[in-house]
């Protein structure tokens, strides 16, 4: 069974295997940890048959005007089932109110994300491959 936790509170990093799929400098799961924990916003998919987290999205807030969800993501052997859509809906659930929460997201997502009513829009971003694992 499948339960989505709105915090990070009882997990530990051996249960955040298999993330970051394809990311050349990916974070450790203690790293993973770490960021979930320091994140305004987070939702968990934990499957409790495999007693793992098996998706997560994030989010960070000014608590006022601004969020920006900069991370979702859901196991390979769970994608498909509704779970990152479940995930968003809770995310934006939580972020109700805001004037504004941004998401950036390769072209072909975009279908994906207009489900929840978000739009396209132009932005600039700026990535440190180097520092990809995490900051020094
Ligand atoms: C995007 C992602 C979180 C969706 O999770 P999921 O649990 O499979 O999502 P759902 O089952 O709720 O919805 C799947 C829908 O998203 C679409 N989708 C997922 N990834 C897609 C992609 N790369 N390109 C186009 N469509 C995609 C599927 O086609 C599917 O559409 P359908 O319902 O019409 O069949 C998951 O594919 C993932 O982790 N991808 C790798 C990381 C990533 O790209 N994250 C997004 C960062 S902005």
């Amino acid at each position: 069974m499948i339960r989505y936790l709105g915090s990070s509170e009882g997990i530990e990093s051996g249960e955040l295997v298999g993330f970051f799929r394809g990311w050349p400098h990916p974070p450790s799961p203690d790293t993973h940890l770490e960021i979930l924990k320091n994140s305004d916003h987070v939702v968990l998919a934990y499957d409790d048959d495999a007693e793992r987290v098996v998706g997560f999205v994030n989010a960070i807030s000014d608590g006022i005007l601004s969020a920006y969800i900069p991370l979702l993501e859901v196991l390979p052997s769970h994608q498909g089932r509704g779970i990152g859509g479940e995930m968003v809906r809770r995310m934006l659930a939580q972020l109700d109110g805001f004037y504004i929460v941004d998401v950036t997201c390769d072209p072909e997502l975009e279908p994906f994300y207009a489900r929840f009513g978000l739009k396209p829009g132009f932005g600039m971003m700026r990535r440190d491959y180097e520092r990809q694992s995490g900051a020094t």
